[in-house]
């Protein structure tokens, strides 16, 4: 017999994973759902920012290269625009700025709670927006940014360098505007939008799809759980 630590069956109630917005929220019904479904991911959003944090507007990104094969990190959803498209900010020297090099189809999966919005699409690097996406970040973010920079990301750092790292972002007086080459903000362009939630005790879900149609959306589509 295998030993466990924890057990999906001692975890899987449904209230266990409610949370504020869930209890008062209800079902999905086709006929009200937005035309556009960055509203309702927008929406979404904006129901666990209520009684979260930033960190909510964070999903996982998921990459393929040829080279390094699937990978999927968190990152933080930037812009929810209304064209189909939500936008991050990165290095582009990280593995998921080469993978998406190599290979700019992508998936974003967002979850709260029971509910996931998976979007797929195109990733490219945003130019045009990457000044004002640094300058709206914290200061003290922009400024570890910029001390972090000679480093790079993902590099080898001794703990000792690390120690003298954290001091000097909080002795810095530096307040920097413009970005270093280590940060570029990037735009994931959908082609498609999956909505799904879980709220019902009998686990019948509710799961729509939209499909990009030119600068339009096809209706949702209601799929099987
Ligand atoms: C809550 C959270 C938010 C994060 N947000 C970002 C982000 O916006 N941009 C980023 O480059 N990394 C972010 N990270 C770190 C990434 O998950 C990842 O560790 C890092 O970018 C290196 O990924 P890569 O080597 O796959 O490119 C975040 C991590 C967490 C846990």
């Amino acid at each position: 017999m295998q030993r466990w630590l924890s057990r999906t069956s001692s975890l899987f109630s449904v209230r266990t994973h409610r949370r504020n917005w869930t209890q008062r929220a209800g079902g999905l019904v086709e006929a009200e759902l937005p035309a556009n479904p960055m509203l309702l991911l927008d929406e979404w959003l904006a129901a666990a920012l209520q009684d979260g944090h930033i960190i909510e507007r964070g999903f996982v990104l998921a990459t393929s290269s040829a080279e390094e094969g699937p990978t999927a990190r968190t990152v933080v959803c930037r812009d929810v625009c209304e064209d189909g498209s939500i936008t991050f900010g990165t290095n582009p020297n990280s593995l998921k700025g080469r993978s998406l090099r190599d290979e700019p189809r992508c998936e974003a999966v967002f979850r709260w709670g029971t509910r996931q919005v998976r979007l797929r699409g195109t990733c490219a690097v945003d130019n045009d927006n990457t000044e004002e996406m640094f300058r709206t970040l914290p200061r003290p973010a922009r400024v570890s940014l910029e001390l972090l920079h000679p480093i790079g990301q993902g590099n080898d750092v001794s703990e000792a360098k690390h120690q003298e790292l954290l001091a000097d972002v909080e002795a810095s007086s530096l307040d920097p505007q413009t970005p270093p080459a280590t940060f570029t903000a990037y735009r994931i362009t959908a082609s498609t939008l999956e909505f799904y939630q879980s709220l019902r005790e009998d686990f019948i879900v509710d799961r729509f799809l939209y499909v990009r149609d030119g600068a339009a959306w096809s209706p949702p589509v209601r799929l099987a759980g």
